[in-house]
């Protein structure tokens, strides 16, 4: 990894960008592969490499914000109109969305499935911190859409897949709010072998 001091503080300032700011261009197929080289660098014990990426735009944002709806309409049965335009829209806020997906590998002999998960969990914040790197917008999203089984069944997920969230990507509109956070006081909770204090 480059050593630099200020590759620190991009990772203190990072923020996510809501996807209501992420707009028109969103990274181009040759910088998506690009992009997607980071999560192939994430912690993965045993090197299953639980995790797989589905790249959505153009039409299939539509067919996404179509899918979303009727996945409402079978949880929500009595929705609005307007509940289940909101819904589409959804899918169409940001130009790219990638759907990340665990993929486990059951019973695994030394892996437990959490571990799968953690990779897999690194493995997608790679892709959100590389996105930032390059200047884009970007944002890890779930919601009840995540743990839909009529869209799990769409974007052809099997019985051991999990999405994991849905990373809406896009350019950050200049109007995009920049967070102040709240910074925690640095104090350092050291283990040093004595007993727990309650
Ligand atoms: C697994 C996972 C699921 C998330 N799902 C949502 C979500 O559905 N809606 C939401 O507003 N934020 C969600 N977030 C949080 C956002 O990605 C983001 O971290 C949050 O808006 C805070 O912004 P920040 O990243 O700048 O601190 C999720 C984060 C993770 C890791």
């Amino acid at each position: 990894m480059i050593h630099d001091p200020r590759l620190l503080d991009a990772l203190i300032a990072r923020q996510s960008t809501p996807a209501a700011y992420l707009c028109a261009p969103a990274p181009d197929d040759e910088t998506l592969k690009r992009l997607l080289q980071a999560p192939e660098s994430a912690p993965d014990h045993g090197s299953l490499h639980p995790w797989r990426f589905l790249v959505i735009r153009g039409k299939g944002l539509d067919a996404l914000g179509n899918l979303f709806v009727e996945a409402y309409r079978q949880r929500v049965p009595d929705a609005s109109e307007a509940m289940l335009e909101r819904e589409r829209e959804r899918a169409l806020r940001a130009p790219l969305i990638v759907a990340a997906i665990a993929r486990i590998v059951p019973d695994h002999a030394k892996v437990p499935e959490v571990e799968q998960l953690l990779a897999a969990g690194a493995a997608t914040h790679q892709l959100v911190l590389a996105t930032e790197a390059l200047g884009f917008g970007v944002i890890w999203l779930t919601g009840d859409r995540a743990y839909d089984p009529v869209i799990h069944a769409r974007l052809g997920l099997t019985d051991d897949e999990r999405l994991l969230g849905l990373i809406n990507i896009g350019t950050r509109a200049e109007s995009a709010p920049t967070k102040e956070r709240e910074r925690r006081p640095a104090t350092l909770t050291v283990w040093d072998g004595s007993d727990p204090v309650e």
